[in-house]
């Protein structure tokens, strides 16, 4: 595809007269919209009256900040004129109807990293599109796999999309001057073999026996049983953890761990680990829970929470394995791992 070519060709050129794609493209587009509302009331922060203040909190007990509920209301204002029967929202307790008869439906994340909003660091919007259907109560219990769309927009230095139709991954960027979004990179690949991790370790102790060897070993660096040095980076704001990975490659953690309420991890499956897993898997990398792909899981509730590991497909496949060993304490016991140099990625 064309560097420079413009969100809306590119849309246009995916959809042709098809009218399921038809609908998944209007909201694309309206999203994108929304998105350079939201981006400019980031960029003037405070002077927009965007203090970083708690409102409240949302249907999963998180602080909830004003902004989010600004992004919230200006993302369900863009969708409100389209083909959509019904949106869910991380800032929402149940879902929305609004045209049943409508082919698809939306689940949102408005503002994922928001507990950093006043750090001035990059947060962003995730949404997932899904096919809308014939019991409209199903439709935030359909996997992952259904899919027909999933992106984010990540608000840093630049405002950007990561954009998955089903077909590869495309990365756009906000040209505020033509008020455009423009293909900067088309057909994302990750990296299958890096050597980058991200997780907050200052949960260390709570974490279970697989994800502790697989860091331990990342930590032992050269000397230890992988026999390379590994960087470590966790910024606390999933998207920008995704985008860094699609850039250069690497493993993003958030496994379930022993801390009350962390039984499933802390990132929501319908609006957060589907849409980055399907992402992943388009761009060639691998999302998983660590004992399944995320994309297989049924959602048994809107605001389920979910441990995600994603990135590297090499890196993925190597926790998996842990994972599947019963008595593990670190990889050097593991039985899959006896043979050391066999998987070394
Ligand atoms: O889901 C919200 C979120 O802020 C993610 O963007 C991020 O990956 C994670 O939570 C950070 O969690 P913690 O504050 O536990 O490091």
């Amino acid at each position: 595809m064309n560097p420079g070519l413009s969100l809306h060709q590119y849309l246009d050129a995916h959809a042709g007269t098809d009218p399921i794609r038809r609908a998944v493209i209007e909201v694309v587009a309206a999203l994108a919209q929304a998105s350079t509302e939201i981006s400019d009331l980031i960029r003037s922060g405070a002077l927009a009256g965007i203090t970083g203040q708690a409102q409240g909190r949302n249907a999963d007990g998180d602080v909830q900040k004003d902004l989010d509920v600004r992004a919230d209301r200006i993302i369900r204002a863009a969708l409100e004129p389209l083909p959509v029967a019904a949106i869910a929202s991380e800032e929402a307790m149940e879902s929305e109807i609004l045209y049943p008869a409508a082919p698809i439906s939306i689940a949102v994340d408005p503002l994922d990293g928001s507990s950093n909003i006043d750090t001035n660091m990059s947060v962003g919007t995730i949404f997932s599109v899904l096919p809308t259907p014939r019991d409209i109560r199903a439709t935030f219990t359909q996997p992952g796999a259904s899919q027909l769309a999933a992106g984010f927009f990540v608000y840093g230095p630049q405002t950007s999309l990561v954009l998955t139709l089903g077909r590869g991954v495309d990365i756009f960027t906000l040209d505020r001057g033509a008020n455009l979004f423009k293909l900067i990179r088309s057909a994302v690949q990750i990296p299958a073999d890096t050597a980058e991790f991200a997780i907050n370790a200052s949960n260390q102790r709570h974490w279970e026996p697989p994800v502790q060897a697989f860091i331990e070993d990342c930590m032992a660096g050269a000397s230890g049983e992988r026999g390379k040095d590994f960087n470590m980076r966790w910024i606390g704001s999933l998207v920008a953890e995704a985008y860094r990975i699609l850039t250069r490659g690497g493993i993003f953690l958030y496994p379930a761990d022993a801390r009350e309420g962390y039984g499933e991890g802390r990132l929501r499956l319908v609006y957060e680990a589907n849409p980055m897993a399907f992402i992943m898997e388009q761009a060639g990398g691998e999302a998983s829970t660590g004992r399944q792909r995320i994309l297989d899981l049924a959602p048994g509730a809107l605001h389920q929470r979910v441990p995600l590991i994603m990135g590297s497909r090499d890196k993925v496949r190597r926790l998996e394995r842990l994972h599947m060993s019963p008595d593990i304490k670190s990889e050097k016991n593991a039985p899959l791992f006896a043979h050391r140099g066999l998987f070394r990625n």
